[in-house]
């Protein structure tokens, strides 16, 4: 392998920041997405159809991916959804086509990376703003005339935090601004059945689009962008991670439809917020940065080799979690991001904060 690439995996290999493959079988589930439980749910009158055979242009169109989204449309009261394979590739696919030359795209310093890559492709202009800073956005959007796409999570993936989207909704409206939203992270666990922040604090109409995932609370795979017919017309016809890749199998879409129908019900949702509730009582929150009703806890330390030790120690207890380091997050803000489910037991959680507190005093 040339010696530039061998010498970059040398550099992480230093750092101590390399990544490597693993599993966690067998061990207490403190780090997946699944925050409900539901990718072990089964569903019935799944069709048969399991590849989908080309893409939804060709051959990869099917009537249970033109019912995914019409039941996603009227789930999330929006007037189009468009199913993309995966949520990067739908950040991708926005990103890189909807803003145009010469407009300017500002996004949120913590951004996903799909966002980032999305906007690497992009014609337009881009700048970061300070992460949920209204007075640095604001002074951005002073600064530059055009057109403007904002780009925010409502739930933060590393650090579990919310955006201050009704004051940043504000905003995008006084400068005439285009808001997309990526609801990944709170779409199946945040507001009224699951419909995520923006359904709750009733902005539907003040977005121009809305990014869920169904690889996270939903416990499958795929993704589809929420906005107007106009907006997805335009997508089946630039967006090349749309067009230029095979669809989902028709089996997914019906997968799809009944884990978001199975997301209505509160159940779940109760006992995940209970059981983030416990953790925080048991743990000391100032150095948790994380909303109180957010599955993801990180915990902040802001160093790597700490880090690295902390969620070895806990692994070698069995507890599958794991730490988070740049180029993920920043330098510095290094940390074990604890993921809370609805099938955490008591016991287990107050099993891992007695290690972590144990382990945080030994480690220092
Ligand atoms: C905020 C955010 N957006 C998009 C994605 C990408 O979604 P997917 O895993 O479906 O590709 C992720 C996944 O990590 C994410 O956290």
């Amino acid at each position: 392998m040339d010696s530039k690439l061998t010498d970059k995996l040398n550099k992480r290999k230093i750092e101590g920041t390399l990544r490597s493959l693993s599993f966690f079988d067998g061990m207490i589930d403190f780090c997946s997405n699944d925050y409900l439980g539901l990718s072990k749910i089964e569903t019935s009158n799944i069709s048969n159809n399991h590849g989908s055979t080309g893409s939804r242009l060709i051959s990869g169109n099917s009537i249970e991916a033109e019912n995914c989204e019409s039941f996603l449309s009227s789930f999330f009261i929006v007037d189009a959804s468009l199913v993309f394979n995966s949520g990067y590739d739908a950040n991708i696919g926005f990103f890189s086509t909807v803003p145009q030359r010469g407009d300017v795209i500002l996004y949120d310093e913590k951004i996903h990376a799909s966002v980032r890559d999305g906007i690497r492709l992009s014609f337009a202009k881009s700048f970061s703003f300070e992460h949920n800073s209204i007075e640095d956005l604001a002074s951005k959007l002073r600064q530059i005339n055009g057109v403007v796409y904002i780009a925010i999570e409502s739930l933060y993936s590393m650090d579990g935090d919310l955006a201050p989207i009704e004051e940043i909704a504000e905003l995008a409206e006084k400068f005439g601004a285009y808001l997309i939203v990526d609801e990944a992270h709170a779409c199946g666990i945040m507001g009224q059945n699951g419909k995520g922040i923006v359904d709750h604090l009733s902005l539907n109409s003040r977005v121009f689009a809305r990014v869920i995932t169904f690889g996270k609370a939903y416990g499958s795979h795929g993704a589809a962008i929420l906005g107007s017919l106009k907006l997805k017309e335009f997508l089946i016809n630039f967006a090349r991670s749309f067009i230029y890749t095979t669809a989902l199998s028709p089996n997914s879409y019906a997968r799809i439809i009944q884990l978001v129908e199975r997301s209505e019900s509160e159940v779940e949702r109760k006992k995940l917020q209970e059981n983030i509730l416990l953790f925080r009582s048991l743990m000391d929150v100032n150095s948790i940065y994380s909303n109180e009703i957010s599955p993801i806890q990180m915990i902040r330390i802001g160093d790597v080799l700490k880090t690295k030790n902390l969620a070895l120690v806990l692994q070698q207890n069995l507890f599958a979690v794991k730490a988070i380091y740049s180029p993920t997050v920043k330098r510095g803000e290094e940390g074990i991001r604890i993921c809370i489910h609805s099938f955490n037991t008591n016991e287990e959680i107050r099993s891992l904060c007695k290690n972590i507190s144990i382990q945080s005093t030994l480690i220092g």
